[in-house]
């Protein structure tokens, strides 16, 4: 099992995260480690599907550390990730008995750790909080960084709070029940954190790729590419760890290569890909999947981006398996929704675009003009037929 350490230097908090095949058996006795002896009860909050899969073994887990458990599943699904599930979440943790000592369990992918997490950083004014997530998306990503949140009928992720868990708990055998579009999915987000930041994690999740495809499957059966996977998920929350460690909540002024934003890369065209397809035709990663290949071309045509280096964007987002097809929307469209996006700042656009893989820089939108965008949006919409 690996042990990444994460340090949040500017509020003097700590946890770490544990990387392991089968080690959902040890969540009790690792929270108990970290949450000590005053904590009775937990509140464990999942889905069905997950529960389903992995919701007694954690249960028992946490009843054999002594913990007494409630549990609440949630409605599976994106749209539920809303107020309305909010507010049964709180229901159930003061119909649980919750004090102040006690801790919320999160078991399952993002949308599940994400609403968790925003119970828990509010009812009682915060209570401990563990997350164990169970996509791939949710282990690389989301499970890391302390963004808890729901969505409003007019946009993703409008309402929410920062709130650090005190222990995540990865056990990549969780993977081998993830559906393939989810898995490419969460590929496609790996692939960007390497872009954005890392050259060594771009190129040793290429390289994971290659040996192994995206069949979760077939690495976990055999001990040595379970090992590969293992430490790939690791050095994918040591990475977001460290940028989250000195933005830790993500300052709109902040433009550097080292800023939480950079984490946006594909985003601007993801938000828009999303919001004029209802939601309904992308799951988020994909759609990361197509906006990097807009951002490469962009970042390109600007002449920051070497056409070698745009090739191995699209090679390594090839390897994470197909995309629906997005070449027949209309960029117009796009644009508009662009302009809408939350992510913008005083109704600007900014783009996280590439010098290198594994080098970002944030560009304001103004400094690009809309035919450029149009043929890159053109081009990078083709480039993952
Ligand atoms: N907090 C953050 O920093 C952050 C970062 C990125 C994304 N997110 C959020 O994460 C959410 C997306 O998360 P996601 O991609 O995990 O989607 P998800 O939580 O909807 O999970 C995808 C599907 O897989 C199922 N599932 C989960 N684990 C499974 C398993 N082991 N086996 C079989 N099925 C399983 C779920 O029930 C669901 O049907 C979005 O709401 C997004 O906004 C948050």
């Amino acid at each position: 099992m690996q042990r990444v350490a994460v340090n949040l230097k500017a509020r003097a908090a700590r946890y770490e995260i544990l990387v392991g095949a089968n080690i959902l058996p040890t969540l009790g006795k690792e929270i108990r480690a970290c949450v000590g002896a005053a904590t009775r009860r937990i509140a464990l909050i999942s889905n069905q599907k997950v529960y389903d899969l992995y919701g007694e073994i954690a249960s028992q887990s946490l009843r054999g550390a002594g913990f007494d458990v409630n549990r609440w599943l949630m409605k599976d699904g994106e749209r539920h990730k809303s107020l309305r599930s909010f507010e049964a979440a709180l229901g159930f943790l003061n119909q649980s008995g919750l004090q102040r000592s006690d801790a919320v369990v999160a078991l399952g992918g993002g949308v599940v750790g994400d609403l968790a997490g925003f119970a828990a950083a509010t009812y009682l004014r915060g209570l401990d909080f563990i997350q164990v997530p169970t996509t791939l998306l949710a282990q690389i990503d989301s499970s890391v960084g302390g963004k808890t949140g729901v969505n409003l009928a007019t946009g993703k992720n409008l309402v929410g709070a920062f709130h650090q868990p005190r222990l995540v708990l990865i056990d990549v055998d969780a993977l081998r029940t993830v559906p393939p579009r989810e898995l490419t999915a969460g590929w496609c987000e790996a692939v960007k954190q390497g872009a954005s930041g890392d050259r060594r994690l771009f190129d040793r999740t290429v390289r994971l790729l290659r040996s192994g495809g995206t069949n979760s499957r077939q690495w976990l059966n055999n001990q040595r590419s379970q090992a590969g996977v293992c430490a790939t998920i690791a050095a994918h929350c040591r990475f977001k760890s460290s940028i989250v460690a000195g933005d830790e909540k993500e300052g709109w002024a902040r433009n550097d290569s080292r800023s939480r934003r950079i984490l946006n890369f594909g985003h601007t065209t993801a938000h828009a890909l999303e919001a004029v397809t209802g939601y309904r035709r992308f799951r988020h990663g994909e759609a990361v999947g197509h906006g990097m290949l807009v951002a490469g071309e962009l970042s390109k045509n600007l002449g920051m981006l070497a056409a070698g280096e745009l090739e191995s964007l699209r090679e390594a987002i090839a390897l994470c398996g197909p995309l629906p097809s997005a070449d027949d929307i209309d960029a117009g469209e796009l644009i508009k929704a662009m302009q809408a996006d939350k992510k913008s700042v005083a109704g600007k656009i900014s783009w996280v675009l590439l010098e290198s893989v594994g080098k970002a820089r944030i560009v304001a939108g103004d400094q690009i003009s809309g035919r450029t965008l149009r043929t890159a949006l053109r081009d990078g919409l083709r480039a993952a037929e």
